[in-house]
Formats: C-alpha cells, sequence, structure tokens
C-alpha cells in the first residue's frame, strides 16, 4: 500500500521551499534503499484542503516565520481546514519546519498549540533555521525526510 506524505509549505523567498527540497530528497533517497512506496504530495498553503490532510499519513508543515508567527499563508491552511479535521484527524503524525530571519520561536508555539488542538502527533521536534541556510540546516531536513520514510516502513508511525 502506498503511503502518503502531505507537504504543505508557504515560501514568499524561496528559502523554505528549499528545506522542503532537502526534506523531500531525504524521503527519496531511504525510500529507495528500503524499498517503500511513498507519495510526496506537495501542495502550497493556499490550495491545500481538508481532504488533502485526510488522504495523509503523515503531514509536514513547512513556513517561514512573518512578523513573530507563522506566516499568513500558513494561518489561512489551518483556518481552511480547521472544522472539516477536528475529530478526523486524531493522531496524524505531523513534522514542522520552520525557516526565520532571526526568532521562529513563536511560530512553532503557535502551530505547535493547533496541532495539539487537533489531535495530532510531533514525529520530532521542528526543524528551525535561523538565517543562512546552512549545509548543516539541509542536512537536518534532508535526515528527517529519511527518518519520517523508514518509520512509516517500520510501522513506527
Ligand atoms: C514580511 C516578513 C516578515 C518577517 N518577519 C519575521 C519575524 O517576525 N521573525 C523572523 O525571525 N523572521 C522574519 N522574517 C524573515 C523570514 O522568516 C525569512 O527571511 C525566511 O527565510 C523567509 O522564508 P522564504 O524565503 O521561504 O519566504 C520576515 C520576513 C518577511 C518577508
Amino acid at each position: 500500500m502506498t503511503r502518503q506524505i502531505l507537504v504543505v509549505y508557504q515560501s514568499r523567498n524561496g528559502a523554505t521551499l528549499q528545506l522542503v527540497e532537502s526534506f523531500s530528497s531525504g524521503v527519496k533517497s531511504a525510500s529507495e534503499l528500503i524499498d517503500i512506496e511513498l507519495d510526496i504530495v506537495e501542495r502550497s498553503a493556499l490550495s491545500a484542503t481538508s481532504a488533502d490532510v485526510m488522504n495523509a499519513d503523515v503531514l509536514v508543515i513547512a513556513t517561514p516565520e512573518h512578523f513573530g508567527s507563522m506566516a499568513g499563508a500558513t494561518k489561512v491552511f489551518f483556518e481552511e481546514i480547521w472544522d472539516d479535521c477536528l475529530h478526523q484527524t486524531q493522531g496524524l503524525p505531523y513534522q514542522l519546519i520552520v525557516k526565520a530571519g532571526t526568532d521562529g520561536a513563536q511560530t512553532i508555539e503557535g502551530i505547535q498549540k493547533l496541532a495539539n488542538a487537533q489531535g495530532w502527533k510531533e514525529f520530532r521536534p521542528p526543524v528551525l533555521v535561523v538565517g543562512e541556510i546552512t549545509e548543516l540546516a539541509r542536512e537536518s531536513a534532508f535526515e528527517i525526510g529519511g527518518l519520517l520514510a523508514v518509520s512509516l516502513d517500520s510501522d513506527l508511525i
């Protein structure tokens, strides 16, 4: 059975998208090694729907921090899916990827509160990248992708 990873992202200037690309490469590279069938469905935050979330085995939210909280488009995503998903997606594993200029903490806190209210379960602590995207930052996103693929394969999530 093909498992589905939904990646909901917002990226105005491309930095968050670079982390999404590293994450997806990590998923693909691990899934080739362990021979699991995985679909990565990438949706911009303004186009993702509650049906996308309900069809997903795992949700990845990738967002920049804007004005001390998640990007506006990411908030629109939550508004869009909120009612439909409430009580329907409990236990959904999710992974957060945050790109910030100087901080990022409030974005993480805000999204964790919403995810908790939906009953979603954090897969691993958020990948937070502050400032320049370094090789280490790319590797962190890549490794989380690989770990997610292996965990799905082992039915750990
Ligand atoms: C309108 C705007 C508001 C921002 N507000 C914050 C902020 O409150 N805290 C922070 O750490 N970075 C802030 N930043 C920096 C972005 O989070 C950072 O540049 C990020 O890499 C942008 O990601 P993107 O290239 O995927 O759009 C802001 C950037 C913009 C454009």
